[in-house]
């Protein structure tokens, strides 16, 4: 299995920070009438929360609905948009854990149909609401289950999101085990969400998440899956916002994005020149062309600027070395 480490790095606008600085103002008064928080006043890890909650919804004046565990577990806009924006090739997303909404909005703008899940039915509520003022609310199907028992069987679902609670308002300080501290139990999840669908699965965990943990857990999967059991690739993502590491997704098939040169490298690092790699190579090809392959041949073989354009002239050189090549693009 070979696995990619991938890094995100996003910026917040300008925008963000002086809708900041004019609203501060008015912060107090509000602070004591906010429905979502004036029975946490004393409370010193929800009020950073609070703080923050611009950047958690940038409508949340409008009127956004946020409870206790919210606080600490929504995922912040700015990162729910680049993820939206990332699998926005999908029709159907099953927002597995989709608490009050917000990944589910985002994905709502940018896809057909989102159906959102969350065991707690008055998160669900709350979503609902929050969709309206995104004005989102008809391309969402709201259902209120455990993940586990979860029955979609009347849909297909392109992609299935997974964003399980991995602990609690503290996550962020300390390391965590998966197997430990994700419910329900990150074994189950991963069982169920293939069995939704076993060709693209996303999940979304804390910055403390250990890579060596996610390999163990989806090296079972890829043992069993149909796919080319033996060089399939795991992406894991670092999301950054303003230099600061704030999440980790993990792409399991049709979203994971694949340098094939990258993968390629693997390959001939772990077998050689052998009948095994070119065999690998040849269902690498047929999957995705001759095109990634030259160009990082080529820039093993001869220079490094060789670009994709390039490639094309190298067809026939490459074709005399690689007989596999010839007839694939
Ligand atoms: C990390 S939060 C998800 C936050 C969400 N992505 C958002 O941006 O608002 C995890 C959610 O999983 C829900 N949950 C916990 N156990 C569940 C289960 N067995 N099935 C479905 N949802 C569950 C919790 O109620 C919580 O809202």
């Amino acid at each position: 299995m070979f696995v990619k480490v991938t890094r995100q790095s996003l910026l917040l606008p300008d925008k963000f920070y002086k809708n900041q600085r004019q609203k501060k103002k008015k912060e107090q008064e509000a602070k004591q009438n906010d429905p979502n928080i004036k029975d946490y006043l004393k409370d010193r890890s929800i009020m950073k929360y609070y703080n923050q909650r611009y950047f958690l919804f940038t409508k949340y004046d409008e009127g956004i609905s946020i409870d206790y565990e919210s606080w600490y577990s929504v995922t912040p806009e700015h990162v729910a948009k680049y993820l939206a924006k990332r699998l926005e090739n999908n029709k159907v997303i099953l927002d597995a854990f989709s608490g009050v909404g917000g990944n589910t909005i985002q994905f709502a703008k940018k896809c057909s149909k989102v159906i959102a899940n969350d065991l707690d039915a008055n998160k669900i509520e709350l979503a609902k609401s929050n969709a309206e003022i995104y004005e989102v609310r008809e391309n969402i199907d709201f259902r209120s289950s455990d993940f586990l028992e979860l029955d979609v069987s009347d849909q297909e679902v392109d992609v299935v999101f997974l964003a399980p609670p991995w602990g609690g308002v503290s996550y962020c300080t300390q390391d965590y085990s998966i197997f430990e501290s994700v419910t329900p139990d990150i074994k189950k999840i991963m069982d169920k969400a293939m069995g939704i669908n076993p060709n693209n699965v996303v999940l979304l965990l804390g910055r403390n998440t250990r890579v060596d943990e996610l390999v163990l857990l989806f090296s079972d999967y890829f043992n069993r899956s149909k796919m080319n059991p033996t060089i399939n690739t795991l992406e894991i993502e670092k999301i950054f916002i303003n230099g600061k590491l704030k999440m980790i997704a993990v792409y399991y098939g049709k979203d994971c994005k694949v340098d094939r040169g990258q993968e390629i490298a693997y390959c001939y690092n772990l077998f050689g020149n052998t009948a095994q790699t070119k065999h690998i190579l040849k269902g690498l090809f047929k999957e995705k062309g001759i095109r990634p392959f030259l160009v990082w041949y080529a820039r093993q073989e001869k220079d490094k600027d060789f670009t994709v354009e390039d490639a094309n002239n190298y067809k026939e050189y490459l074709a005399e070395l690689f007989p596999l090549v010839d007839n694939q693009e």
